[in-house]
């Protein structure tokens, strides 16, 4: 049974905070079995690209998600460049992206001389708007990138839906999702490719790194050429050690990860499951004790989803947004606002409106996110929940 202290007066007016040590709002998970992968892997002095543990990472990535190629990419958004490099696109020919995403879900299009059209998201959860995809498509539309927000799938199969009936190319940013689930099926498996991210503030991480993830044989192998500099080095490390040399094959650019990462990856992916159970584990904590405060709100799931609680979201009132952001972090919370929509950014500006974004916009308006990570303690979680519930109570007018 846990008690809470009385609310007292707001660490923002000068009260005492309810966190004396201030709360981070992520962390990465590591323990001894990181520190003396990347140790013994320093120490056989095989440091450089797409080595033996990499590879190793790879298949065993590959077995956990179900899946037949899973490369390893020194970020998420060069496994995304990497997934519209392999295409043939016509110049110009456009991609639908949501508009509550990280630049990277755009700029693998972007970069590879596509448009981007923003397509909305739903208020409740900011994943696409599954409704109005359709609408968003004309004649140039080739592609679509769904991106899992907050390790929350998707609606994929209606995204795949719509991807068939309009002969679309489906690039799942799945950058945030490792190890959730749609209708039983791990993301990863649900589009023709996808893309994984395992930078610093994710579930798995290598510090830096992603990868691109696919069944199909072809876009694997040209991917497997332009990851390396556009040349043929990996059939040569793996089938043909005889030959003596590689050859230069396509075009290409050096996406490829360092050993010493491919050995972080696999310790981290022997505790993933763990890890996200102790994700679950705090979000079910705050939905218990946050569920009855007046004002605020959880994000919706998606129908037949199972999270792996990347981030921890509330939705309240949009007047006090910005206040309660800073009433949290001034008891010591270290609470954020992420993303800021694609069209409300200096880059994006003029690609669409907030009134055409309208789902964004309202998504947008009322999120906060909460500390969630295994790390955080017993403690911390209750501080968290105790300041909460004291700036929540105490609303201004
Ligand atoms: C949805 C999404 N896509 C892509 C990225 C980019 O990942 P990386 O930093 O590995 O390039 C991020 C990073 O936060 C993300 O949230």
């Amino acid at each position: 049974m846990i008690t809470l202290t009385k609310p007292g007066q707001l660490a923002i007016n000068g009260g005492r905070p309810v966190a004396e040590e201030r709360i981070p709002i992520h962390l990465p998970y590591m323990d001894e079995s990181d520190f003396k992968a990347v140790e013994d892997t320093v120490r056989s002095t095989f440091v450089s690209g797409n080595g033996p543990k990499c590879m190793e990472f790879e298949r065993k990535l590959a077995e956990f998600l179900g899946v037949k190629y899973v490369l390893f990419t020194n970020s998420c958004t060069t496994a995304l460049d990497l997934a519209f490099k392999v295409k043939q696109f016509p110049a110009k020919a456009e991609v639908l992206v949501p508009n509550f995403t990280y630049t990277s879900s755009a700029l693998g299009p972007l970069l590879n001389n596509l448009t981007v059209k923003l397509v909305d998201v739903n208020a409740d959860n900011g994943n696409i708007d599954v409704a109005k995809i359709e609408q968003a498509i004309t004649k140039n539309t080739v592609a679509i990138v769904p991106v899992d927000y907050a390790g929350n799938p998707a609606d994929m199969d209606e995204v795949m839906r719509l991807a068939r009936k309009h002969n679309l190319y489906v690039v799942h940013d799945t950058a945030q999702s490792i190890g959730s689930e749609y209708k039983g099926r791990k993301t990863g498996t649900l589009a023709h490719v996808s893309t994984f991210s395992f930078h610093g503030t994710k579930n798995l991480t290598t510090g830096e790194g992603g990868a691109l993830v696919t069944d199909d044989d072809e876009i694997a192998e040209r991917a497997m050429y332009m990851r390396e500099k556009g040349t043929d080095k990996q059939s040569f490390l793996v089938d043909n050690k005889d030959r003596g040399f590689y050859e230069y094959v396509d075009l290409g650019s050096s996406f490829v990860q360092s050993n010493l990462l491919g050995a972080l990856g696999i310790a981290q992916l022997e505790k993933i499951d763990w890890m996200n159970a102790e994700r679950a584990r705090i979000a079910a904590y705050y939905k218990a004790w946050l569920q009855d405060v007046p004002g605020l709100d959880f994000l919706k799931l998606t129908g037949g989803a199972t999270t792996n609680w990347h981030l921890f979201g509330i939705l309240v009132p949009p007047k006090h947004r910005y206040w309660i952001m800073d009433a949290l972090r001034a008891e010591g919370v270290l609470a954020n606002v992420h993303y800021t929509p694609l069209h409300r950014n200096k880059f994006y500006r003029g690609m669409a409106t907030d009134e055409e974004m309208e789902g964004s916009m309202a998504f947008f308006r009322r999120l906060l996110r909460l500390p969630i990570y295994p790390s955080l303690t017993s403690l911390q979680r209750t501080r968290v929940v105790e300041a909460v519930k004291k700036v929540m109570s105490a609303l201004p007018e």
